[in-house]
């Protein structure tokens, strides 16, 4: 056992804003489903009863019902090879064919597939015959460019129309996409271009954000330039969306502008019906270690659990609803649940290209009135930030559309979640709180609505068909009121295939921890009625406004600047983003009078924050740097970060006892009595 993942992981979650286990105790309000909402809902308590009696036939029965197949599957899952599971393996479908062409066919080509809004005001409706014909294009360009099945398509771009075109178009053609989010910089996106030998990138000049245009083509330039030590770039071709009118360096031969040979394409396309195992994408996510993993989901089990989940967790009603995730393409939510889930359900949706408070704090509330949004879901670091914004905000919008609202990316604080259902769901909506991670692809626990009596701050009870549950270091299931980790005890459809090209690690991270057992990496507790409460990560991961970061990674981002010598970080408790980077420095012994004075400290802290930016992206920059003499560590050399997070979150240090050098803690106080 390392020193981050205790003994009572209940005793430490992710941070004070994230619920512990003693304040969640006395959380004990339910709000059952109205009879008017249960009466109409998707979803009854028959179908956990479906999925108790037979959970492979269940899951059988949503792929058949949920996804046409090209080829119809015989076996439903092949275990034998574990952890790697096979679903629906000799069955062929392709993705896009079920996203778009199969609702035109089926006579729902006029519905409305996006209502596209950009931060600057402009709009455009995209219907699914339209978005066929744009698919179809996009398609038939990546093939004239090169690309064909297997070949892997890096997509980096802003919350565009054109981002969903790429990245239905690489699944119609069987290329598996890897989309990185636009808020990584360049040698982020190198690592990844090179981890998944990536033939083309997709890109854009550049996105509108928070009020201005934000270039993001120099990044994919600087990214795909020679460096020394670097591999050799395996990109052929940089296909550019036109966004922003920025001016854009251009390498001749290599760089293609969309509109050149999109718009002339073809719109015309036969799908490459793939197995059901054909990898879909690959998707990077931060783990404990430096090195980011590539998360690798396939085609037939994804698109099952990402319907299937959208469906009944939502309870959509494809002729009726108006669906918005506030999410970015760069996460796994915009990937299950705006692109793969709802444009499989047929789902008319929201695409919103900036932030929520540009150009005023209500845009996202007038959108909701604008657009007669119904469901809402968004990541609770939002509503906390709405919720300091005032309640006079979304009162001043006709919010009275809305019948579902979620909550995904870490855990919902009792306080936020009564929020959210009071001043957005009119004090009657139910909230559904959705957990899951880009490993399992698709929501894993979470209430069904017009089903669960809902518990603020609660995900509650695992899916039909989906098995969870709560051990013991010893693996055993805790019993109902206490703490210990939340583990799968059973394949699910959309859980990842592996990490690209490194399957060791795949079976050292997930399985090794548990015989049989994945291991999700966050602490839980079982309330006395079993359901199940989240309680954030046990490892060295930190949630950071909903977004994974690795306290390794951001580390050794840090020690790669000249004037640091060594590097320790921690998550601390933050009111709005759930945790915030802090970062301990020791820095090189001819740098170390720099942080002696204030100026000097703040200019140290300037410089490696804009390091961190630069290594990694804006969104791991640590809040506060901290410059330190030493830093805590045990006789075996591990820091021992439970003591910095004690510090960082300005409580009195712990028990300090295993440190090689008891004087330490004392030392980094001393000074740290100066102004942080
Ligand atoms: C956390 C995001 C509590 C958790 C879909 C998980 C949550 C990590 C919740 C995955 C939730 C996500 N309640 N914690 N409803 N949803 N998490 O891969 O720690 O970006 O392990 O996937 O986010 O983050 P990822």
């Amino acid at each position: 056992m390392t020193e981050t993942q205790p003994t009572t992981p209940a005793a430490q979650p992710g941070g004070s804003s994230s619920p512990s286990l003693e304040n969640l105790l006395h959380e004990t309000r339910a709000f059952p489903p109205s009879a008017e909402f249960a009466a109409q809902a998707n979803a009854g308590a028959d179908l956990y009863a479906a999925a108790q009696a037979d959970r492979l036939g269940f899951w059988a029965q949503q792929a058949n019902d949920l996804i046409t197949w090209q080829t119809p599957f015989t076996e439903t899952l092949d275990w034998s090879g574990a952890p790697v599971a096979r679903w629906f393996a000799d069955g062929k479908l392709n993705a896009a064919y079920n996203a778009v062409d199969r609702h035109v066919e089926a006579g729902h080509g006029d519905r409305v597939a996006f209502h596209f809004e950009g931060e600057p005001g402009d709009t455009r409706t995209v219907t699914y015959a339209e978005l066929q014909r744009e698919v179809s294009r996009a398609a038939n360009a990546l093939t004239a460019l090169g690309v064909t099945s297997g070949d892997r398509v890096v997509v980096y771009l802003p919350m565009l129309v054109e981002s969903v075109v790429a990245m239905l178009a690489c699944a119609r053609i069987g290329a598996p996409h890897s989309v990185v989010f636009g808020g990584f910089s360049a040698d982020a996106l190198r690592s990844r271009i090179a981890d998944a030998g990536a033939k083309v990138v997709v890109t854009a000049d550049g996105g509108y954000r928070k009020g201005g245009a934000s270039a993001l083509k120099p990044a994919v330039d600087e990214a795909l330039a020679p460096k020394e030590g670097a591999p050799a770039t395996t990109v052929e071709h940089v296909l550019v969306v036109r966004r922003t009118e920025q001016e854009v360096a251009w390498t001749e031969g290599r760089d293609v502008w969309w509109h050149d040979i999109v718009d002339s394409a073809s719109d015309q396309h036969e799908p490459v019906w793939v197995e059901a195992e054909h990898p879909l994408f690959i998707l990077y996510t931060s783990g404990t270690t430096g090195k980011p993993k590539g998360i690798l989901h396939t085609t037939g089990g994804y698109l099952t659990q990402a319907a299937y989940t959208h469906r009944y967790v939502f309870d959509l009603k494809p002729e009726s609803d108006v669906y918005w995730c506030t999410a970015d393409i760069g996460w796994v939510t915009g990937h299950s649940y705006i692109v793969y889930g709802p444009l499989t359900n047929g789902a008319t949706q929201v695409l919103y290209e900036g932030t929520p408070d540009t150009p005023h704090k209500g845009r996202w509330w007038e959108l909701v009135q604008k657009y007669s949004v119904t469901i809402f879901y968004t990541a609770p670091t939002a509503i906390r930030a709405c919720m300091k914004w005032g309640d006079d905000i979304p009162a001043s919008f006709d919010l009275s559309s809305l019948r579902v609202l979620g909550s995904v990316g870490e855990p919902i604080n009792p306080e936020a979640w009564m929020w959210y259902r009071e001043h957005i769901g009119g004090g009657s909506v139910p909230i559904v709180d959705t957990w899951w991670q880009t490993e399992t692809g698709a929501i894993m626990i979470s209430p069904l609505p017009g089903v669960t009596a809902t518990k603020p701050g609660s995900a509650q009870v695992a899916l039909p068909g989906i098995s969870a549950e709560v051990v013991d270091d010893e693996a055993r299931a805790v019993p109902n009121g206490s703490g210990g980790y939340l583990v799968l005890t059973e394949p699910w459809p959309s859980m990842l295939r592996g990490i690209w090209g490194d399957l060791e690690r795949y079976q050292e991270t997930y399985w090794s921890r548990y015989e049989g057992l994945y291991f999700a990496g966050d602490g839980a507790k079982k309330d006395e009625d079993g359901d199940i409460w989240l309680l954030g990560r046990v490892d060295d991961v930190m949630n950071v406004s909903g977004h994974r970061l690795s306290t390794t990674e951001i580390e050794s981002a840090l020690v790669s600047n000249e004037i640091v010598a060594e590097a320790a970080v921690v998550g601390a408790a933050d009111e709005t983003t759930g945790q915030a980077v802090v970062a301990f420095v020791i820095l090189r012994g001819e740098h170390a009078d720099r942080a002696s004075s204030d100026d000097g400290a703040a200019a140290v802290q300037t410089e490696l924050r804009n390091h961190v930016a630069k290594e990694i992206g804006p969104i791991a920059k640590p809040k506060r740097i901290l410059v330190v003499p030493e830093l805590p560590k045990t006789r075996s050399g591990k820091i021992m970060r439970r003591l910095l997070r004690d510090i960082a979150e300005d409580r009195q240090v712990g028990d300090a006892t295993t440190l090689a050098d008891s004087t330490v803690m004392d030392k980094i106080a001393a000074g740290l009595k100066a102004p942080a």
